[in-house]
């Protein structure tokens, strides 16, 4: 694939001209014949010119993937770190999700929409900034939180300092962040998210674990609770586990005519295979008596019993919560897991499982869905200047 030439169109040809090399390097990064998967990080490199997903950006990843652009939108659209229109060149966020929310995450991202007079995915005058709220940034510990460009900005953010950080940025600044790597520009850092390094002084940093990341295990420790039977000096395997044949043989028969594995190993294929379809049918039909017991137990009128031992639900809680006391369990004797509902047990033993080792998507009815998406989208393109894929400005829609 990367020596490929395409004919790109008028659309896509400017792009082509300043991203084609990069592009190249990424889509070699993925197996012969699943070119498609390097969609994603095609996206970001399209970021990395243009700061958003514009119809361009859809018809260069289209074309040099060889997908239709329908496919190219479905994507784009569906992830919000690809933008659909043009961003600040700081992307400030602001997380309003429930842990930071409760410290005051919702009263930080207020404060900032009143001081820069901007809302949610919108950008100030000046083109520096565009502000959001976030869901959950993956640092709980240290809320509220505010990114910059997806770098942890301020942790234990407070509205004043929020304010003061944009302030910052609007006038050239480029403020050390409370922890990683110092911030950059949103293109610049779509360039790494694109899978390249970022080679400029600071670029990337790393650190130790701060206390309140460690505030779990310290407790843990003052309290002496520990994972049963851990031992942190259990080595790593850094070498590849040998390959599991007997896998490969479910997932690759053998050519008709060939000549069959050695009658043992069937057997042990086939048996182990009965054993767990045995285990499922039993279990599904254990459920669904209990289910009907159950019904005409409350039918009947007589009280429900809360927290029964043998509860799918309390096994299960013992086994995520195990204490000093917890058994070991025996692998050997690992069975299926047991359906929760009469409606999963029902689902378990009727359905089979999908054989056809294709990736979602590729089946004949996603191939029609995908073709029925492209023939509207090509009849809107030439309706309308609005690109099919890409929803209506927030602020145009509400003034229709
Ligand atoms: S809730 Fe804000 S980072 Fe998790």
């Amino acid at each position: 694939m990367s020596d490929i030439t395409v004919d790109f169109s008028p659309a896509a040809a400017p792009l082509a001209e300043k991203l084609l090399e990069p592009a190249r390097e990424i889509i070699a990064r993925y197996p012969v014949g699943r070119e498609r998967s390097a969609l994603l990080p095609l996206l970001h490199l399209v970021q990395t010119v243009e700061g958003h997903v514009s119809p361009d950006g859809v018809a260069f990843c289209a074309e040099i993937l060889g997908i239709n652009k329908a496919q190219v939108g479905a994507v784009a659209t569906f992830y919000t770190m690809y933008k659909r229109r043009p961003t600040g060149e700081y992307l400030v966020s602001v997380c309003t999700n429930t842990l930071c929310n409760v410290l005051g995450g919702q009263e930080i991202y207020d404060g900032l929409t009143e001081h820069l007079g901007v809302g949610h995915d919108e950008t100030t005058a000046d083109g520096k900034i565009t502000l959001e709220h976030a869901e959950c940034l993956a640092a709980c510990d240290y809320a509220p939180v505010v990114t910059v460009n997806y770098d942890f900005a301020i942790d234990e953010a407070t509205p004043d300092a929020a304010v003061g950080l944009v302030e910052k940025l609007r006038n050239g600044e480029r403020p050390t962040p409370s922890r990683g790597a110092r911030l950059c520009t949103l293109k610049e850092m779509q360039f790494q998210l694109a899978g390249f390094a970022d080679e400029r002084e600071g670029a990337v940093a790393d650190g130790v674990a701060g206390a309140p990341t460690l505030r779990g295990v310290t407790l843990a420790q003052e309290h002496g609770v520990a994972v049963a039977n851990f031992n942190i000096d259990t080595p790593i395997t850094t070498t590849k586990p040998a390959r599991d044949e007997s896998a490969k043989a479910v997932k690759d028969p053998a050519p008709a005519g060939a000549k069959p594995p050695a009658a043992k190993s069937e057997g042990k294929i086939a048996s182990a295979a009965k054993r767990a379809a045995g285990a499922v049918k039993t279990a599904a039909a254990a459920v669904v008596d209990k289910a009907e017991h159950a019904v005409e137990h409350r039918k009947a009128g007589a009280p429900v019993k809360a927290g029964d031992v043998k509860d799918p639900e309390v096994r299960a809680a013992e086994t995520r919560n195990p204490d000093g006391s917890t058994p070991t369990p025996d692998a050997s004797q690992t069975v299926a897991p047991v359906p929760g509902t009469r409606t999963e047990a029902a689902g378990t033993a009727k359905n089979a499982p999908a054989g056809d080792g294709k990736p979602a998507g590729d089946t004949q009815r996603g191939e029609s869905i995908v073709s029925e998406a492209n023939a509207a989208h090509e009849e809107q393109s030439t309706a309308s200047e609005n690109p099919g894929w890409q929803n209506a400005q927030r602020g145009t829609e509400e003034k229709k």
